[in-house]
């Protein structure tokens, strides 16, 4: 890979240890990826924020790391944390360990980080540019930037994504490379399906293409339209049951404006028909629990939008959550802020919902709570919960989480 005499320098350590270490990193990531340079970043995302992914080890690795002075030379924001930094007592979460995470932030912040914990950061806090470099993890956040905005960034990981951060640049290979984003296989909707797309199918689809694809480019044709929270639901989905870090819909997403250019040219290396019949197969194959009494519900993953709140306020229309259910609502500070102002989190918090900030239902240690049953319309949640929160899981649509959420049961519309 060929390294410039300033990053050779950087190297030899012409600009401390941080800077040092961190190309170190980048340039053996790049080595062994056939990349041929470093190229620079507008922007990192960090995932290793939360104290349950940082642990003692990231917490040691920050602390180094602030000594020597280590500042991001990029702008950078992080992932969900580990607590709601407000809440955090009333998610029941032991003092000790919101005070680790509390650690965590001060140190991050020390290297100059914006303090915005979100998985959704392309909202507001981070907002790319179509055909702009980034150095970003989190699966949905990369499937979004690269699928939706036109960015390009590969899928990240905790450590390395600091390193992109510290350095303000990243190797070229994978994602940034314009012919790697070809897509590889077609997903074609068949008519009955294409025709009848409900929001639901968004998550549903996305897991399935997720699972057949796993880390190769599905182009999806047939759909006329979504919204930004449809695709961000779709990507979240493919990217927790595959590795999916890039997706195009034709006419939809700005790499596909027709299948031609979704393609690059060339030809899919398989074709797949998907109607209503299999949507319904993998709908019922996504969970573990059938319906009957729920204790949990979980929205807002990835972190839930002001329009997602605003539904969630209308299908709630001044009904309270059963006293024997918790329904928490995931979001960032400053969606939570916006909506306070707008009454959405007055009206939500009358309802008896449980809005949780900054974190979400698998960063947040919620084993005191002894949950057993979860709704969720989230097809990441769905795929990572039952694990994390150690509950059986339904997956269903948003309009289902809220009846179950007032009823305290599942019952399919
Ligand atoms: Fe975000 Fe947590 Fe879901 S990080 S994407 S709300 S699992």
């Amino acid at each position: 890979m060929h390294l410039t005499d300033e990053e050779k320098s950087i190297l030899d350590g012409a600009q401390g240890e941080p800077k040092r270490m961190a190309l170190q990193i980048l340039s053996k990531l790049g080595e062994a990826n056939d990349a041929d340079r470093m190229i620079p970043i507008a922007s990192s995302h960090l995932v290793g924020c939360s104290y349950q992914i940082a642990g003692e080890a990231g917490i040691e690795i920050y602390s180094r790391l602030v000594e020597q002075g280590a500042r991001v030379a990029v702008h950078t924001t992080l992932d969900p944390g580990s607590i709601d930094f407000l809440r955090w007592q009333e998610f029941k979460t032991p003092a000790d360990y919101a005070a680790r995470q509390k650690l965590i932030a001060e140190l991050l912040e020390k290297m100059g980080v914006a303090p915005i914990w979100t998985c959704t950061p392309y909202y507001l806090a981070n907002i790319p540019h179509f055909g702009e470099d980034l150095g970003w993890s989190e699966s949905n956040a990369v499937a979004f930037v690269n699928s939706v905005i036109g960015a390009r960034t590969n899928r990240m990981s905790a450590y390395v994504d600091l390193c992109t951060a510290l350095l303000g640049k990243t190797p070229r290979f994978g994602l940034h490379v314009p012919e790697n984003r070809r897509g590889n296989i077609l997903f074609e909707l068949e008519e009955d399906l294409a025709g009848n797309f409900r929001d639901f199918y968004f998550p549903v689809l996305g897991y399935m293409v997720g699972q057949i694809v796993e880390d190769k480019i599905p182009v999806i044709t047939g759909l006329k339209h979504a919204t930004f929270d449809q695709l961000k639901a779709f990507g979240a989905a493919a990217a927790s049951s595959g590795a999916v870090a890039l997706y195009h819909m034709v006419g939809i997403t700005p790499e596909a404006r027709s299948l031609d250019e979704a393609f690059q040219g060339s030809r899919p290396s398989r074709t797949i028909r998907i109607g209503l019949k299999q949507i319904q197969e993998i709908i019922s194959k996504i969970g573990d629990y059938d319906g009957g009494r729920i204790d949990v519900v979980g929205l807002g993953c990835p972190h839930a939008s002001l329009d997602q709140l605003r539904r969630y306020v209308q299908m709630l229309a001044g009904r309270k959550v059963h006293p024997q259910v918790e329904l928490f609502v995931c979001l960032n500070e400053v969606v939570e802020g916006i909506a306070r102002k707008m009454g959405y989190i007055k009206d939500l918090e009358e309802a008896g919902v449980r809005i949780m900030a900054g974190t979400c239902l698998n960063n947040c240690p919620l084993g005191a709570w002894g949950f057993k049953r979860l709704a969720t319309d989230s097809g990441k949640f769905a795929y990572y919960t039952p694990t994390t929160v150690g509950t059986k899981c339904s997956f269903v649509p948003t309009e289902t989480c809220i009846e179950a959420a007032v009823s305290g049961c599942i019952v399919e519309g």
